[in-house]
């Protein structure tokens, strides 16, 4: 069976991508530096696919134990591309970092990949990069226009899809796969691996289950007067092992030599849109714990509305994000419960 490169394999999407693409008879290779995760999520895999994947502690910048890594492994067939630093406030603060970072990593992989005759990436994007559509592209599709990006983090992903675009001009060999991920959230059902945020969480649900769980005091809901049906935000949230199996089959369909265009992109949606509210809501419904609450003003760069139109994905990869959201709540309580034991 093909070996598969995953950068990015000990953080959230990626380790769950691990878990997907093992239980379905791939070699998975992780690079990861751990500059946002931790070396225990390697048990975590191995608990729940029964064999450990195979790990190199690198950092995606460094060429040259990048050049070990492809030596070290010639059967690597294709690269998952997800490391990357990934928060939006920090990136406005140190935009450098975030530009080298992320934009350097991908162009020392393509780089090696050419030199060692890999010939497919599957790169982690964003629906950062359609801002907010207007109401006549709700929900958004592949083909909605592409926005100035709101931060150096969303920069970084757009910049990223246009270089591996270039690349695949220049080359004709060259095979990608952009995925446009909507919001993951949720854990593993085993609650073996799941998100592991640093610090106070930024994003909507590990704040929601670490204020059921008494870590913070209350939630803030950024603002209750947007143009939506109860005030409060409107995202796509998806299942992080739906996503995960997303991964499978983009890999499937570039090694089966299936892609129709030498880039193709690909949202990952459910194409259902819930508001921050109706998050809270179903939350304290599935779990039947307390979660305190307030209402507070719009936190600033926030997008109003946004969901998938997933249909391509639908039909194109033959994947479909069909878990329902109260087992996606209740699979974060899990975890969040898993977490508070330790
Ligand atoms: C954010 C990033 C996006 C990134 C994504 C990763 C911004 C502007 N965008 O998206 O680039 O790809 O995370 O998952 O940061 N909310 C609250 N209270 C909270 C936290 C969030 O009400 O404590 C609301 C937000 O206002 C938003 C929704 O929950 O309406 C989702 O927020 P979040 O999880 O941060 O995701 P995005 O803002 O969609």
């Amino acid at each position: 069976m093909s070996r598969i490169l995953v950068t990015g394999g000990m953080g959230y999407i990626g380790s769950h991508t691990t878990v997907e693409l093992m239980q379905q008879g791939y070699k998975v290779t992780i690079v990861d530096n751990l500059s946002n995760s931790n070396i225990g999520v390697l048990d975590g895999i191995q608990a729940i696919v029964g064999e450990r994947p195979d790990f190199e502690q690198v950092d995606c910048n460094d060429y040259e134990a990048m050049d070990r890594v492809f030596s070290t492994y010639p059967d690597i067939e294709a690269v998952i591309h997800f490391a990357a630093s990934k928060a939006v406030g920090e990136s406005v603060e140190k935009p450098l970092l975030y530009y080298r970072n992320n934009i350097g990593s991908l162009i020392t992989l393509l780089e090696l990949m050419k030199k060692h005759a890999v010939r497919n990436i599957v790169f982690s994007s964003s629906c950062t990069v359609y801002g907010q559509p207007d109401a006549d592209h709700l929900p958004v599709n592949e083909d909605a226009p592409i926005q100035k990006a709101l931060s150096p983090y969303g920069n970084t992903k757009q910049i990223n899809e246009e270089i591996i675009r270039d690349e695949a001009h220049a080359d004709a060999d060259l095979r990608a796969i952009l995925l446009r991920y909507f919001n993951p959230i949720g854990a593993h059902p085993s609650a073996l691996i799941g998100e592991l945020p640093l610090g106070v969480p930024q994003n909507l649900l590990p704040f929601v289950t670490q204020t059921a769980a008494g870590i913070r005091k209350e939630l803030k809901v950024f603002g209750d007067d947007y143009n939506t049906p109860d005030g409060s935000c409107i995202r796509d949230y998806i299942y992080v092992v739906d996503l995960a199996k997303a991964h499978v089959k983009a890999v499937e369909r570039m090694l089966g030599g299936k892609s129709a265009e030498q880039v193709e992109v690909f949202n990952l949606g459910t194409g259902r849109g819930l508001s921050v509210l109706e998050i809270v809501r179903t939350f304290i419904e599935v779990t039947g714990v307390k979660l305190p609450y307030q209402i507070v003003g719009r936190r600033e760069g926030d997008i109003e509305q946004v969901w998938a139109d997933p249909k391509r994905a639908n039909e194109v990869l033959g994947w479909h994000a069909d878990t329902p959201t109260e087992d996606i709540l209740a699979s974060a309580w899990k975890w969040q419960c898993h977490l508070s034991e330790q």
